[in-house]
């Protein structure tokens, strides 16, 4: 790469001007981000050009210079695209490196590229454009999973599995029911990202170092150039402000930690005790020694990814914490924390994705789990209330005594004989046999957000029409 500065060798050539002599090692070292923010160098280019069209059109540079600008920007992006490019750590960062090669490419008039702008707006709109992309294309991603879960609950709408509290047995439920538990929590996740989306629709170019520029700059015209909504109100916050990649971060931190949630029920489920699921094949591992075993590896690795993802959140909030106004290189560090949150989010939510296409549901376990554990106790209190006239405080009494003597007998509730359970209360009349199956349990559910399965296929329909 052409270094045609005049100043020492390893002066830099972009801010060298008043510096004797180059860098320490070390300084580079520290100092360099070409390493990782390269991934920005689509939007980098995109920002260049938008910005180089715009000081055309103000009569800020010729028309002439602009054409070059452009050409040679276009020409960088190829040769970034191929592989052809050789990155310079000497040149730190991505927006320098592009620079310079921009100065190799077409001489003097790269050098009017920077008039009325800083790197300070540049990395700023670089990282939001990369931000804004990652948000769009994790909206699509939750999109699949909740269809992936809104055909599972579709198919196992009258599938009764054993609904859990404290992970003891509480009440049946069914397994559509419980699919859509998580359509609710990614659609939550997915609003929490068109939000943010929304949030964030501000373009940072233009308010230079952190004061503006007295250039006649026309940032309304990159604004739209670059398909934000409008321009951002104040050039102080907009070179200091990082909440759009702290925003992205707390939804990715929420959206994983739904997704390991998810991870841990997979773990438990796939277990021989429990037995609710088998994984596929394309899924799961083997164990090198234990050739019974098969692994839920990537349900394991969805909940550990979960750690990296929150980690990133409170490493860029406290890189944050401290920062006065404006821009300062501490902030430099929020890239690989986003990046890698990214990554691992987008990981999470494919193999999810992936798991819950291909996952084959046992049903007939589900549905003998969902009897055991004296699971309708709370459908026998209902019915003392509705048919017998009791309170309900009296009635959870009377069913708990029935409980204490079915696991007395070992017996489930229904095997008990009706003398014995009208000597514990003579109201009992053998029509509470109707109520003490797990079928006649969730079709009772059928208050607006229960587990009926009438109820659940509305449910199902509301989503379909948003989804
Ligand atoms: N590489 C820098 C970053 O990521 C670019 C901005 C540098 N600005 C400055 N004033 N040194 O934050």
């Amino acid at each position: 790469m052409a270094d045609g500065s005049s100043e020492t060798k390893s002066s830099n050539q972009m801010w060298g001007g008043r510096f004797a002599s180059g860098p320490d090692a070390i300084m580079e070292e520290i100092n360099a981000s070409i390493g990782f923010d390269k991934k920005l160098y689509a939007q980098d280019i995109r920002g260049s050009i938008a910005h180089a069209t715009m000081l055309a059109h103000q009569g800020i540079i010729s028309a002439e210079d602009k054409d070059k600008i452009v050409h040679g920007l276009d020409t960088i992006l190829s040769e970034i695209d191929s592989g052809a490019f050789d990155f310079s750590r000497r040149l730190e960062d991505i927006h320098m490196n592009i620079e310079a090669r921009l100065a190799a490419l077409i001489g003097p008039a790269a050098g009017r590229l920077h008039t009325a702008r800083s790197r300070n707006d540049q990395v700023a709109l670089d990282f939001r454009l990369w931000v804004k992309e990652e948000l769009q294309k994790t909206e699509k991603a939750l999109t699949g999973l909740i269809a992936a879960f809104l055909d599972r609950a579709e198919e196992h709408a009258e599938t009764v599995m054993p609904g859990f509290t404290h992970l003891q047995t509480a009440q049946p439920v069914t397994f559509g029911h419980h699919c859509m538990a998580y359509v609710e929590m990614f659609g939550r996740d997915r609003a929490r990202v068109r939000h943010a989306i929304e949030h964030m629709d501000e373009s940072p170019i233009g308010a230079a170092a952190l004061a503006g520029t007295g250039f006649p700059i026309d940032r309304h015209m990159t604004a739209n150039a670059l398909g934000f909504r409008e321009p951002t109100r104040n050039s102080i916050d907009t070179v200091s402000d990082r909440d759009f990649a702290l925003e992205f971060l707390s939804i990715a931190a929420i959206a994983a930690t739904h997704l390991s949630r998810l991870a841990e029920e997979i773990v438990i489920w796939s277990t021989p005790q429990f037995g609710f699921i088998r994984l596929s094949d394309a899924f799961s591992t083997g164990s090198s020694i234990m050739p019974q075993k098969k692994n839920p590896d990537a349900a394991e690795l969805v909940r550990a990814k979960t750690g990296r993802v929150n980690g990133s959140l409170v490493a860029l909030l406290t890189v944050m914490k401290g920062l006065p106004l404006a821009y300062s290189k501490d902030m430099q560090e929020d890239k690989e924390q986003v990046f890698d949150a990214a990554e691992s989010l987008e990981l999470a939510i494919a193999a999810m994705t992936g798991m819950i296409r291909d996952v084959t549901i046992r049903a007939d376990r589900m549905k003998a789990a969902a009897g055991s554990g004296y699971s309708t106790a709370t459908d026998l209190a209902d019915w003392l209330v509705r048919e017998a006239g009791l309170p309900f405080r009296d009635a959870h009494h009377v069913t708990g005594r029935v409980v204490a003597l079915a696991e007395q007998k070992g017996c489930d509730l229904a095997d008990l004989p009706l003398a014995e359970l009208q000597a514990i209360n003579s109201a009992i009349t053998d029509k509470v046999y109707g109520v003490l199956t797990v079928e006649a349990s969730v079709a009772s559910r059928t208050s607006f957000g229960g587990t009926a399965p009438s109820e659940v296929r509305k449910q199902i329909a509301w989503w379909r029409a948003r989804n």
